[in-house]
C-alpha cells in the first residue's frame, strides 16, 4: 500500500494530480514542439511533414480541419492562424458532423486532423470520408504510431509527452504551437507572411515558453479567486477574435473536471441571448488580452458590469483600465496577437483545476468521461 502511493506520487512529479503536473509541464511540451521546427538562429522554420506537400499546400483552395473536443478548440485557433497568416479559408468541422453530412470535399482540398490520442473514433472516420473523396489528409497527433497518425498522408506530431489527466491541457498548447509554425510556413511559401514579419513572429514564439512560465506563477492567485466561486452553479466565458476558442476552452475546462454549468461565447455574441442570465450571482470570465479588439471586449466587460455580473478578466500585464471595472484581475504577459492562446489558456486551466479541487472532484479521471473516445 506504501510502496503503492509512493510510486503513484513519482509518476506525478509530486504534483498531487496528473492535471497539475501537465499543466506546469507546458513551458516546456510547448519547447519539444518547436524542437527541430524552430530554428532561431539559422533563421528558418522546418516541418519534414509538409515537405512533400507543399505544392498541395501552396495551392490549396481550401483547408478543412476535423477534430473532436480540445483538439476542436485547437482546429478554431488555427483557423484565424491560416487565413491571418496563410489566406487560406477554412472550415473547422466537429468530426461526429462532418462525416455524416454528406459533405463536400474534392481533391484539392486539404484535411487536417487533429487528436491528441489517435484513436477518436469519429475522427478517423471523418479522415476515412474525406480520403475516399481524394483529399490529402495530414495529421496531427501527440500519439506516436496511434491509428489516425497511421491513416494519414503525413502530419507533424506534438512533442507534448504522454498526457493522463482526462482534461486535456498541454495536448492543446502543443497542437497550437505545431498549428502556428504550420501557418507560419506555409503563409511564407505563398508569400502572404513576410520575411520580416515571418521574423518577427519567430522570435515571439520562442519566448512563448518562458511567457507560460510566468503565467504559472499566477497559480496561488487563481487558487484564491477559485476559493470565492467555487459553489456557484454557472459560469459565462467571453472572448473576441484569438480568444474566443480560448473561452470555449476555458467553459470546456469548467465543465469536464468541477461539473459546474459553462458556456463560452464570443463576446459580441451576448447580446443575443447570454446576457439575459447575468444578475449578481453570475461569474464572467472575459479574456480581454491588448489586441485588435480590445476596446470592443472593454465595452463588453461594461455591459456585464452594469448588469451586476462578477467580472473576472485576464488581461495584459500592465492594464490600467480593466482593473477599475472587474472585481478579479488575472495579468498574463504580452505577446503578438496570433499567439495569445498559448498563454491565454494557461490560467483558465488553473481557474478549473482549483475549482475542481475545492468541490473535491476527481480530477485526473472525472465521471463519465474517457481520454480516448473509441466509439461513435
Ligand atoms: C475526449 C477527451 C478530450 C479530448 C477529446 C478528443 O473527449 O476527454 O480531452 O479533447 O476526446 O480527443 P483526441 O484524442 O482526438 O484529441
Amino acid at each position: 500500500q506504501k510502496l503503492e502511493m509512493e510510486l503513484d506520487s513519482i509518476e506525478k512529479g509530486g504534483y498531487e494530480h496528473f492535471m497539475l503536473k501537465e499543466i506546469f509541464e507546458q513551458p516546456r511540451s510547448i519547447l519539444d514542439s518547436m524542437r527541430g521546427r524552430l530554428e532561431l538562429v539559422a533563421g528558418h522554420l522546418n516541418m519534414g511533414g509538409i515537405r512533400a506537400y507543399e505544392r498541395k499546400f501552396m495551392n490549396a483552395e481550401r483547408i478543412i480541419i476535423v477534430a473532436c473536443g480540445t483538439s476542436w478548440h485547437a482546429g478554431l485557433v488555427a483557423e484565424y492562424l491560416l487565413e491571418d497568416l496563410a489566406r487560406i479559408p477554412v472550415e473547422v468541422e466537429y468530426a461526429s458532423e462532418f462525416r455524416y453530412r454528406n459533405p463536400v470535399i474534392t481533391e484539392r482540398d486539404i484535411v487536417i486532423a487533429i487528436s491528441q490520442s489517435g484513436e477518436t473514433a469519429d475522427t478517423l472516420a471523418a479522415i476515412e470520408l474525406a480520403k475516399s473523396k481524394g483529399a490529402t489528409i495530414f495529421g496531427i497527433c501527440n500519439v506516436v504510431g496511434s491509428s489516425i497518425a497511421r491513416a494519414t498522408d503525413a502530419g507533424a506530431y506534438t512533442h507534448a509527452g504522454p498526457e493522463i489527466g482526462v482534461a486535456s491541457t498541454k495536448a492543446f498548447t502543443a497542437q497550437v504551437t505545431v498549428l502556428t509554425i504550420l501557418a507560419m510556413i506555409v503563409g511564407h511559401k505563398r508569400g502572404t507572411l513576410s520575411d520580416t514579419r515571418l521574423r518577427e513572429l519567430m522570435v515571439e514564439l520562442g519566448s512563448i515558453p518562458a511567457k507560460v512560465e510566468k503565467a504559472l506563477l499566477l497559480n496561488d492567485e487563481i487558487e484564491a479567486i477559485a476559493q470565492t466561486f467555487k459553489d456557484v452553479p454557472n459560469f459565462l466565458y467571453l472572448g473576441r477574435g484569438y480568444n474566443f476558442p480560448v473561452a470555449l476552452e476555458g467553459a470546456l475546462k469548467l465543465k469536464e473536471i468541477s461539473y459546474i454549468h459553462a458556456e463560452g461565447y464570443p463576446a459580441a455574441e451576448m447580446k443575443h441571448g447570454p446576457i439575459a442570465l447575468i444578475d449578481e450571482n453570475m461569474p464572467v470570465v472575459v479574456i480581454a488580452t491588448k489586441d485588435s479588439s480590445y476596446e470592443k471586449v472593454v465595452s463588453n466587460i461594461q455591459e456585464v458590469k452594469a448588469r451586476k455580473g462578477r467580472i473576472i478578466a485576464v488581461v495584459t500585464e500592465g492594464d490600467d483600465v480593466i482593473p477599475q471595472m472587474a472585481e478579479f484581475v488575472i495579468e498574463v504577459p504580452a505577446t503578438s496577437e496570433v499567439l495569445v492562446p498559448l498563454v491565454s489558456v494557461v490560467p483558465l486551466q488553473l481557474l478549473s483545476y482549483h475549482i475542481a479541487v475545492l468541490r473535491g472532484c476527481n480530477v485526473d479521471q472525472p465521471r463519465n468521461l474517457a481520454k480516448s473516445v473509441t466509439v461513435e
